[in-house]
């Protein structure tokens, strides 16, 4: 049973005060409180797991409002090392000291603006794992390798390069978003069937690479442009198992649509 997931991806948007006030809201809807409510909650309940993914500099002040409630805290990145002389960088530990439970790794944007390899992904993946952190594994696509049909391939090249590396219970605790390139910020979504085939995918390659019991319990989301209006054609799906959401995280009302929309998926398959 792989109960949704709703992650919101700030990027590089809301600073410690801010933040702390989207937070606050978000915690209420999903404890089902007033906001809830006027998200339109069902009367019973059930909530998706919802995970926040602040900039680094605002994750104490999230941390502090979540403090007790079920919404989760996660870091954009981290680095591979523990410590050391790494000038700007953010270490596993110090995530872990701040509250945080989950960590992206592997966001195209951080492939492609800053120069991450498949094999920077793995290590960011692993030192994650060792210090007890969820990652959240981006890959995906873009529009090039896709209209050259290379989809399946690029995923699965993106996956070996991880999961090849990693036991069976490791890769257990982790989460895999895809992404298509493509599908990001430009509010053109992949269909439910494109998303589908390629989770349908990247679930068979991770059964190869970690055994199909691990691969069974992994769950995979989609991301690009989720939002209210298209949220509930695609986590219908029981292939796909929650959202990474960028630009709709940022805003309360429609993050809140999306956590109700999460919930009545959910309620409509029994998890
Ligand atoms: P988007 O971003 O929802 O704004 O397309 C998704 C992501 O980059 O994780």
């Amino acid at each position: 049973m792989r109960r949704k997931l709703i992650a919101g991806n700030w990027k590089m948007h809301l600073g410690p005060r801010a933040g702390a006030e989207l937070a606050r809201t978000v915690a209420r809807m999903v404890s089902g409180g007033p906001d809830s409510e006027r998200a339109g909650a069902p009367p019973m309940w059930k909530p998706p797991h919802v995970v926040l993914c602040p900039p680094f500099v605002t994750l104490a002040a999230v941390a502090e409002v979540l403090r007790g409630s079920t919404v989760g805290l996660g870091a954009q990145d981290l680095h591979w090392e523990r410590q050391g002389a790494f000038t700007g960088e953010v270490s596993g530990e110090m995530l872990v000291e701040l509250g945080c439970r989950y960590v992206i790794v592997g966001h195209s944007e951080r492939r492609k603006l800053f120069g991450e390899t498949d094999e920077m992904v793995g290590r960011k993946v692993r030192a994650a794992l060792e210090v007890g952190l969820t990652p959240i594994v981006c890959v995906g696509e873009t529009l090039a390798e896709r209209e050259a049909e290379q989809t399946k391939a690029v995923v699965e090249r993106q996956l070996s390069a991880v999961y090849g590396t990693l036991a069976p219970p490791a890769a257990a605790g982790t989460v895999v978003a895809y992404e298509p390139v493509w599908a990001i910020g430009t509010g053109r979504n992949a269909t439910p069937a494109q998303a589908v085939d390629v989770h349908t995918h990247a679930r068979a390659v991770l059964a190869g690479a970690v055994g199909a019991n691990e691969a069974r319990e992994l769950r995979i989301l989609y991301g690009g442009s989720v939002n209210a209006a298209n949220a509930a054609e695609l986590l219908a799906e029981h292939e796909i198992d929650g959202a990474l959401v960028g630009g709709a995280s940022l805003k309360a009302d429609e993050f809140g649509r999306l956590i109700t929309i999460g919930a009545e998926a959910m309620a409509k398959e029994r998890l």
